[in-house]
């Protein structure tokens, strides 16, 4: 939707195709300066508009960071990287959805100036995440210290900590607590659950395939009630808990572990969950088992970390009742096999997954997602999805087929032994912490007070379940403080 006078995007709706998505949200309610055509559809025999946004631009939604700013950033403050722009802006320093936006952006500026632009993972490593993971792969280096030591200089930041113990984990597949390991881990892996706005945790059992039995089901609710969790379903077809307190995590697993659950994963950089439609088992147009093979996929890449986190969808006939298309890997039936399709994710950018291969069998079908997932995990950048790696790529999708079906390459091998050891090797996370009293030591909100829960926190009922409490309620005093058994204001 344009202005009356067609030069100012007022908002609009993409259909099919949403890949100008990422390139037309900053310029909602901007001037576009081109002919509007330009930017809808370039390969229409328009010539595309220099592919930069106006200075106007919010590139950061967060922080209200304009296009120009950032170039300001670049062309009068020095600015070469996202890092050094994120410290003088503020763009990228919350959600940092906008980081690769403004990589882009620097990247265009260098670029005018002459300049070349670094791939450089942070200040104290020259090699980009890719250089890193080779170098770290023949080096046979297992540890932060020895290889920054041998690679890098400093101690390290809250760039490249995370990004090697990513690399490790696909590498070694050590237990994110083990160790240095333990260190170099983000906020939410460092206690293995998501912590939200009022410094609690969230809990998230697997549930593969989106399956789960009346027991569990009982069992979950059972926890919710006594440790006074609100629940909630999720995108990915689990159960959310939230509130946890940080010395209630182990003692939750420990009665999830004990029912059969394990870790969702969801707080990694990781795979998530594979969404499913019911599939042939119960629906009248299923042509395949959908949940079966979700079940087999979940199974098999569980605690797979990756430069950014991985969703799976199997719809079980083209209706797509599972929304295949706009995950990483989506999986569709048809009536001669499974059609894959790659590089979709909702997220800052939402974009539609392409076909790559069809009519797989079975096991044509996982051998191709596994060397999908691998191949992505030694070269993406860091914190890059599989839509902008997917778009990325030199020779785009094609290059990505001779790659995995003809081994233009040849790594598939590699890559097929990489992905064998990580089903092998794998633990769940949580059931190894619990055997573990060094691990369990770090969930404890006061080191000198184990079982004092934070006084802060603060609880009001809200459609029958609690919720964390505003500023202007704890003001006005109408809240409820957390102690060890919560009652519930109705
Ligand atoms: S995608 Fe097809 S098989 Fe799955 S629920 Fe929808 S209609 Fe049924
Ligand atoms: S949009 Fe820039 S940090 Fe969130």
């Amino acid at each position: 939707m344009l202005s009356d006078d067609a030069q100012t995007l007022l908002g609009g709706i993409l259909i099919g195709d949403a890949s100008a998505y990422g390139s037309l949200r900053p310029l909602v309610g901007a001037r576009l300066g081109a002919d509007p055509v330009a930017y809808l559809m370039p390969s229409g025999g328009v010539e595309a508009p220099t592919g930069e946004l106006p200075d106007e631009a919010v590139v950061c939604s967060c922080s209200n960071v304009t296009a120009g700013r950032i170039r300001q950033a670049v062309h009068d403050e020095g600015c070469t990287d996202a890092g050094a722009v994120k410290a003088c802006t503020k763009a990228g320093a919350t959600c940092g959805s906008c980081v690769l936006m403004v990589k882009k952006i620097v990247g265009q500026e260098l670029t005018k100036l002459g300049q070349t632009v670094s791939n450089a993972l942070c200040e104290h490593f020259d090699l980009s995440r890719r250089q890193l993971f080779d170098a770290v792969r023949v080096s046979e280096l297992t540890t932060f210290s020895a290889i920054i030591e041998r690679f890098g200089r400093g101690r390290g930041c809250d760039i490249c900590k995370p990004a090697l113990a990513s690399i490790l984990s696909a590498l070694v597949g050590a237990h994110v607590l083990d160790g240095e390991n333990a260190s170099l881990q983000d906020t939410n892996d460092h206690v293995m659950a998501n912590m939200q706005k009022d410094g609690t945790y969230s809990v998230v059992p697997r549930m593969p395939g989106g399956e789960v039995t009346p027991a569990g089901l009982v069992v979950i609710g059972q926890i919710a009630e006594d440790f006074a969790l609100y629940t909630k379903i999720t995108g990915g077809q689990r159960i959310d808990m939230f509130g946890a307190r940080l010395e209630q995590l182990p003692l939750i697993w420990q009665r999830l572990v004990d029912a059969g659950f394990e870790s969702g994963h969801a707080y990694g950089k990781s795979l998530r969950t594979v969404k499913s439609c019911v599939g042939s088992t119960w629906c009248r147009f299923g042509v395949l088992d959908s949940v079966g093979m979700a079940v087999r996929l979940e199974l098999r890449y569980r605690g797979l970390r990756a430069p950014h986190k991985l969703k799976i969808g199997v719809s079980g006939c083209a209706r797509e009742c599972a929304e295949a298309r706009s995950k990483d890997v989506g999986v569709i039936a048809t009536e001669t096999g499974w059609n894959m399709y790659v590089g979709g994710n909702g997220g800052f950018t939402p974009r539609h997954a392409e076909l790559f291969a069809s009519d797989l069998s079975d096991e044509a079908l996982i051998q191709a997602i596994d060397r999908f997932f691998m191949y992505y995990i030694r070269t993406a950048d860091r914190l890059q999805r599989t839509a902008p790696w997917c778009e990325e790529l030199e020779g785009g999708l094609d290059a990505l087929r001779a790659v995995i079906f003809d081994d233009a390459l040849g790594i598939c091998v590699d890559l097929d032994t990489a992905m064998t050891r990580h089903v092998d090797n794998y633990e769940d996370e949580w059931a190894a912490t619990l055997r573990d009293p060094a691990k369990l030591a770090r969930f404890r909100s006061f080191v000198n007070a184990a079982d004092v829960p934070d006084p802060s926190l603060g609880y009001v009922a809200t459609r029958g379940q609690l919720r964390p409490v505003t500023a202007e309620e704890r003001e006005s005093g109408a809240v409820m403080i957390a102690g060890t058994t919560l009652e519930v204001r109705r």
